[in-house]
């Protein structure tokens, strides 16, 4: 009986199945590092009919497969299982003409964000979800966790944005919605079912996007703020500009550690608690009325710079995008991105730093997000020996305040285990029957979600 991996050559040809453990490296750990083990192989296929025939070859074996795209994913769902096989979707990265008419286009799973952003800004339109990932994380990966960013207050998550897919189901079967029909409702949400979760009951191959209007005309305020309080208070205000796009939170200690990583300077002569970024887009430069708004946000607003020019825009954005990787720079973070009602935002902000210390004594915590969703990304240095407890005490808390225990990040194998305090016991006997169902070998992403 020839080897799995020899039937896996076979497929997609020798010198897209890696065993080296070297070479292997990359993929069997995650962007942080705080997650890895020892895959069995690396297998690349090139299009849906070589996923197919590797999911039959792996299904025929009992071999598990871990779906990877990017692996820029943050809660653990990316990486393996020890002796599962990797698939990567890296080479499924076509991008397909744009059907300018529907303003919709296809693109293969493995595309990555900046390159779809590229050729459909070239054509006039535009992606409506981004964030800092863009150069690395891919459409089918961004879809399978259901991504958030940067924009979701004018365009919602990566859902909203897709409108059909093609997906290798896990019996080796190929379910192919690509139409993208804005109505069209013929049964069971397939599409909207196999978007969000997280690579446990088939594999994205192709997917079709809805495409936003490009947008020129941009203008991006950085304003100082007393509290986080005044963050919302001033953010709930700007949502009366019908151009606003984005809304961002971060505090002085992660600008701190930005500037220390980056070189940057600080923005403001003086330090303050919080800033708060706003972006507004329309077919003209909206600054004007961003002036406006902050103008008449009154003394909320402690200082604040404003751009216009792309280079002014990514200076400022570069204050936020940057948390991820300065906070990475200084140790592997326990990260929790969570989300509350935006009314209790503020007290969730307040309570966190004696919930974190009693969980883990003198770690470091470090908060930023996009505050117009109530989304804080809470990162806590000097705490990986106390995981668990963080991860714990966290999720408690953003529980006890009707909050989700992931906003955009998805479940993964991090937090697996905390999912019913958002979902009912009814809710994930449905979910385990869909598992059960679609997959009752259990072949994909084993201890992802469920
Ligand atoms: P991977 O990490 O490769 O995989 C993620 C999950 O999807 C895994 O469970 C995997 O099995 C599954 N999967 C991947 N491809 C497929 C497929 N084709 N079919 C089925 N399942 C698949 N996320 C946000 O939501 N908002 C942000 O603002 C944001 N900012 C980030 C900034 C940085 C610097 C980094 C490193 C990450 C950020 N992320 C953010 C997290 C991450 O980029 C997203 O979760 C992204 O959607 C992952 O895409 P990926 O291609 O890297 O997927
Ligand atoms: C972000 O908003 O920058 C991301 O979700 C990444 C993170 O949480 O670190
Ligand atoms: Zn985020």
């Amino acid at each position: 009986m020839t080897s799995l991996e020899d039937r896996l050559r076979d497929i997609v040809g020798d010198a897209h199945v890696l065993v080296d453990r070297d070479v292997m490296a990359s993929y069997e750990s995650d962007w942080t590092g705080r997650f890895r083990a020892d895959a069995r192989c690396v297998v690349r296929p090139a299009d849906t009919a070589e996923v197919s025939a590797v999911v039959s070859a792996c299904r025929d074996d009992g071999v598990q497969l871990c779906i990877q795209g990017g692996n820029t994913g943050l809660v653990g769902g990316s990486v393996p299982v020890d002796g599962a096989v990797v698939l990567s979707t890296r080479r499924l990265s076509g991008i397909g003409e744009i059907d300018a008419l529907s303003a919709q286009v296809t693109v293969g799973a493995g595309a990555t964000l900046s390159a779809v952003q590229s050729v459909v800004r070239a054509a006039g339109f535009d992606v409506g979800v981004d964030f800092a990932a863009r150069e690395s994380c891919t459409i089918g990966g961004m879809a399978s966790t259901n991504a958030g960013g940067e924009r979701v207050l004018r365009y919602g998550t990566m859902r909203a944005q897709v409108a059909g897919v093609e997906a290798v189901m896990p019996d080796g079967s190929v379910v192919s919605r690509l139409a993208g029909l804005p109505k069209d409702n013929t049964g069971y949400d397939v599409v909207g079912l196999l978007a969000g979760a997280e690579g446990t009951l088939g594999i994205l191959t192709q997917l079709r996007l809805r495409l936003v209007p490009l947008l020129p005309g941009r203008a991006v305020a950085l304003v100082a703020v007393g509290s986080t309080r005044d963050a919302v208070d001033l953010v709930v205000a700007a949502r009366s500009l019908s151009t606003l796009e984005a809304a961002e939170l971060f505090y002085a200690d992660g600008l701190e550690l930005v500037c220390a990583h980056t070189g940057l300077a600080s923005p403001f002569a003086d330090a303050h608690p919080a800033y708060v970024l706003l972006e507004c887009a329309d077919r003209e430069d909206p600054s004007e009325l961003l002036l406006e708004a902050l103008e008449s946000a009154g003394d909320v607003v402690r200082d604040a710079t404003v751009a216009s020019d792309a280079r002014g825009r990514h200076a400022l954005w570069a204050y936020r995008e940057s948390h991820t990787e300065s906070i990475n720079a200084v140790g592997v973070p326990v990260k929790l991105d969570v989300a509350v009602p935006i009314g209790e935002l503020a007290a969730l902000v307040d309570a966190l730093p004696a919930a974190v210390e009693a969980a883990a004594a003198g770690s470091r915590l470090v908060l930023f997000g996009h505050v117009n969703e109530g989304n804080l990304h809470v990162n806590v240095l000097d705490a990986l020996d106390h995981d668990d407890a963080v991860t714990e005490a966290v999720l408690k808390l953003v529980s006890s305040y009707g909050g989700s225990i992931s906003a955009e990040h998805g479940v993964g194998r991090h937090k697996r285990d905390w999912l019913g305090l958002s979902r009912s016991p009814e809710e994930i006997a449905v979910m385990r029957g869909i598992k059960a169902s679609l997959d009752p070998q259990g072949l994909l992403n084993p201890g992802v979600l469920l």
